[in-house]
């Protein structure tokens, strides 16, 4: 079954009282596509299920997605420990665009949990890792990290984007919030850019909010990125952070193929594990 392909910008309302309604939040229906629409929704929705979570965003690009997060939960004087290695942009847009805004960082091993604990500051305010990264494959102990963002009472932020919820639900382990650039596997087919912002059941009762917070630091954002579109700012700068229609559909058609291709690929990267086992064991 495909989902319909809703490529308009506003919807019409059956009556204006209808029409109020939806703005004032009471009523769920679509209002205008960068806030809301079906095709889109059906993503976010496919999305937060492989992951396992409530909820979630669905962006233009994984940059968007990224920089969505960190616009919602990070504030000047902010303090976010990130683990090393990051993929390149995102590492770039922590260190390079957030420190512009008063936001500091520290890099820590992605392989060593304690040095997550030991850069915590009182002011820390997100623990953001990427397992396994881009581009050495280093992998992080999700558990163990989500365990002292809990003791610090902070969120846990992962990119799942190489792993995929296939492989890997970081909320399983206790992540707060999940990401992904859609473009890679999870598409799975080349053919489109797009990212995810997910986030945890048991953030019930913030989660909600923390979605709409999204929702508009997005819809924020596209403006604020709009302002700062120029010859010299970042490529993702000039992404738009909100997309639909048909690209979003492509996305979803991936999900299915994603599935059988992992299923193809484990057996094959267990069997590379094994012999690189049998060969550290024995030399
Ligand atoms: C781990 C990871 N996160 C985020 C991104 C950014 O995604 P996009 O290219 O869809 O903006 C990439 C892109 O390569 C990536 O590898």
């Amino acid at each position: 079954m495909s989902v319909p392909i809703y490529q308009t910008s506003t919807f019409a309302f059956p009556s204006a009282e209808e029409g109020a309604e939806r703005f004032a939040g009471r009523s769920d229906g679509p209002i205008y596509t960068r806030l809301g629409n079906p095709t889109s929704q059906a993503l976010e929705e496919a999305v937060a299920s492989l992951e396992n979570g409530c909820g979630a965003v669905a962006t233009a690009t994984g940059m968007a997605a990224v920089t969505t997060v960190l616009l919602a939960l990070l504030r000047q004087g902010d303090h976010v420990i990130g683990t090393r290695p990051l993929y390149g942009a995102t590492a770039q847009m922590i260190t390079d665009r957030l420190s512009r805004f008063g936001i500091d960082s520290t890099f820590v091993a992605a392989t060593d949990a304690s040095e997550v604990q030991r850069a915590l500051r009182p002011e820390t305010r997100l623990i953001y890792i990427e397992t396994p990264a881009n581009p050495n494959m280093d992998l992080a102990d999700i558990a163990a990290i989500a365990s002292i963002a809990r003791g610090a009472g902070i969120p846990l932020v992962v990119d799942n984007t190489f792993a995929g919820p296939h492989l890997q639900r970081p909320i399983e382990f206790g992540a707060d919030v999940v990401l992904h650039s859609m473009t890679k596997s999870l598409n799975g087919h080349s053919d489109v850019v797009a990212g995810a912002v997910v986030a945890a059941v048991w953030m019930t009762v913030s989660a909600p909010t923390f979605l709409a917070e999204l929702m508009l630091d997005s819809a924020l954002a596209a403006g604020l990125y709009r302002r700062l579109d120029s010859a010299d700012e970042g490529h993702w700068f000039r992404t738009a952070i909100k997309r639909t229609g048909w690209l979003f559909v492509c996305v979803m058609l991936g999900f299915a193929l994603v599935g059988a291709l992992m299923q193809t690929y484990a057996p094959h990267a267990t069997s590379i594990g094994e012999v690189i086992r049998h060969y550290l064991v024995n030399q």
